[in-house]
């Protein structure tokens, strides 16, 4: 089983991996993540504000997103997958999210025939997952770091070596052999360059603006592992929207 990673966007290979996990570590992916685990009853990603408030309009929905990690106006929450927990309003809503890089990256590889969202909280179960798809589908795995506008960041490329390392794990269970790629292997070696997760997080400019902007408490949230069991997976059709996998 072949074990690829972009550690930026552009180097996704849609069309070529069967299955696809898209990792915006800090913090969309753990966002989505955590409205699933919230019972939402649909989420919907938009392409841009005005595409967010429109698709919102229409259905209904609560608005969730952020530009330069804050609250576009007009929208009720931000990215903080903390702060939606306090609401206690998401159970049964519609939701539609927007933000600058997890869920543009998303809407860019729809083409591919599995796109899973990852984060630290689901590794394990993401990961399961993922090689259960990439044995019925024969073309290896590929996790797309979402990045900072097409750059490269800390948070997505450690977070990507902590799904690396159970990828591989989960192939050798099964009686496969895991094929790292250098980038891939770079991963890990950078995830396990730090005494914890925790630190990873903090440390990175993700981490950082999070400090900055006064949503620390969304750090510790991210880095807390297998706190998930959810797999969102990119569904077909329009709006976009992410579903559970079954
Ligand atoms: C993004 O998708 O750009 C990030 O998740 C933004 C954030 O949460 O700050």
């Amino acid at each position: 089983m072949q074990i690829d990673v972009a550690l930026v966007p552009a180097e996704a290979s849609a069309l070529e991996k069967g299955v696809l996990i898209v990792i915006d570590e800090i913090r969309a992916s753990t966002t989505i993540t955590t409205l699933l685990d919230l019972a939402c009853r649909e989420l919907v990603l938009a392409g841009s504000v005005p595409a967010a408030r429109r698709l919102a309009a229409e259905r209904g929905s609560l608005l969730a997103g952020e530009r330069h990690a804050l609250k576009p106006r007009g929208f009720d929450y931000d990215n903080s997958p903390t702060d939606l927990i306090r609401s206690m309003e998401i159970r049964g809503r519609s939701v539609v999210l927007c933000t600058t890089n997890g869920t543009a990256v998303l809407r860019r590889l729809r083409g591919a025939s599995h796109v899973l969202v990852g984060c630290i909280r689901n590794a394990t179960a993401c990961a399961d997952a993922a090689v259960r798809l990439a044995i019925a589908d024969g073309r290896g795995i590929q996790v797309v770091c979402a990045g900072q506008r097409g750059r490269f960041v800390l948070d997505d490329a450690a977070a990507a070596g902590v799904v690396v390392e159970r990828l591989a794990e989960a192939t050798r269970r099964g009686g496969g052999v895991a094929e790292l790629t250098d980038a891939a292997e770079t991963a890990v070696r950078l995830r396990r360059s730090f005494p914890d997760l925790l630190t990873a997080m903090r440390e990175s400019n993700g981490g950082r603006t999070l400090e900055h902007i006064g949503q620390a408490q969304d750090i510790a949230f991210c880095a807390e592992e297998d706190a998930s069991a959810t797999v969102p997976v990119l569904l077909a059709g329009d709006p976009m929207r992410i579903g559970i996998l079954g």
